[in-house]
C-alpha cells in the first residue's frame, strides 16, 4: 500500500508544485512507482508545469463522480503516474472536495508513493487533501511569511493526526539577513528534510515545460531534491554526475 505524503505549505508560491513534481521524479529514478496527483482544486498547476494544462479525464472529473479515480491516471513520459487537476471554471464548480479521502485511498494500490501537491491556505480542499494523506511534507522559504503559514500548516496537521515528516526549505538564497535553518527548525519544532537553494534552472525548466530533474539532473536544486528523496526512503544519498554520454541519450529522450 502506497505511503500518501502531501506537500503543503499554507502560503502560496513557495515551491510546493515544483517540490511534489522533482520529488516525484527522484523517487521514480530510485525504483519506486510513483503517483502525482494534484489536489489543488482552484490552481491546479502541475498540468501547467509538464506542458500538458489540459487532459481530458482528471481529477475534477473524478470528485464529480464523472469518472473513477483510475481512469484518470496518466503515465508521464519520464515514467511517474500522473492525474492532472482541470482548468476549467465548470469542472470546478462540480467538483467536490469531500470525495477527495475516498478517491486517494483507491489509488494505494496503483504505487508505492502518491505524492499529492496542494493548494494554498486552509481551505476546504486543503483540508480533505489532508484527511486524505498519511504523511505531510510541509514547504517553506527562509522568510517570516511562509515559516509563519508553515507552521499553521504543521498544527492544523497536527490537530486532523496527520504526522509531518519534515519540512523542506525551498529558495535558499544564503544572504545573511536570510533565517538560519537551525532558527526554522526550531520555529516550526519539526526536522529539516532537505534544503532547496535558489537555482536559475527551476524557472528555466518551468519555462521550458521539462521536469527541473531530467532537464538539469547535475544542477543543485536537483541534486538536493535526489537527497531528500533518498532520504524519504531511508537510503544514503548516492551523487552521480551525468556522463557526455549520458547527457546525449537523455537529450536524443532515449532516456527514463
Ligand atoms: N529552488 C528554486 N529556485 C528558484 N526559483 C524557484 C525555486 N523553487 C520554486 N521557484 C520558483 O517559484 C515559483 C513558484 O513555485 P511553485 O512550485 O509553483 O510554488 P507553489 O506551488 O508553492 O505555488 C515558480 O515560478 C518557480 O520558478
Ligand atoms: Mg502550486
Amino acid at each position: 500500500m502506497a505511503r500518501v505524503i502531501l506537500i503543503l505549505s499554507g502560503k502560496g508560491g513557495v515551491g510546493k508544485t515544483t517540490t511534489s513534481i522533482n520529488l516525484s521524479a527522484a523517487l521514480h529514478e530510485l525504483g519506486k512507482d510513483v503517483l502525482l496527483v494534484d489536489s489543488s482544486l482552484t490552481t491546479p498547476d502541475v498540468g501547467i508545469h509538464l506542458g500538458s494544462p489540459t487532459a481530458p479525464i482528471n481529477f475534477h472529473h473524478v470528485l464529480s463522480g464523472r469518472a473513477k479515480p483510475h481512469e484518470a491516471i496518466y503515465l508521464h513520459s519520464s515514467g511517474f503516474k500522473v492525474i492532472p487537476g482541470s482548468i476549467s471554471l465548470k469542472d470546478l464548480r462540480n467538483a467536490k472536495p469531500e470525495r477527495m479521502k475516498k478517491a486517494i485511498h483507491s489509488l494505494k494500490r496503483y504505487a508505492d508513493f502518491i505524492i499529492v501537491d496542494s493548494a494554498a491556505g486552509f481551505s476546504r480542499e486543503t483540508l480533505h487533501a489532508i484527511e486524505a494523506a498519511s504523511e505531510l511534507i510541509v514547504v517553506t522559504n527562509p522568510d517570516l511569511p511562509s515559516i509563519t503559514n508553515a507552521l499553521k500548516a504543521t498544527k492544523i496537521a497536527e490537530s486532523h493526526g496527520k504526522a509531518v515528516t519534515g519540512i523542506i526549505v525551498t529558495r535558499k538564497k544564503s544572504r545573511k539577513s536570510e533565517m538560519t535553518i537551525k532558527n526554522i527548525a526550531e520555529m516550526l519544532e519539526s526536522e529539516i528534510l532537505g534544503i532547496i537553494p535558489e537555482d536559475d534552472r527551476v524557472k528555466d525548466s518551468i519555462d521550458l515545460k521539462e521536469i527541473l530533474l531530467h532537464k538539469y539532473p547535475n544542477s543543485r536544486a536537483s541534486k538536493a531534491y535526489k537527497k531528500i528523496a533518498s532520504r524519504l526512503i531511508g537510503q544514503k544519498y548516492q551523487e552521480q554526475q551525468e556522463t557526455f554520454f549520458g547527457k546525449f541519450l537523455r537529450n536524443m529522450g532515449f532516456s527514463r
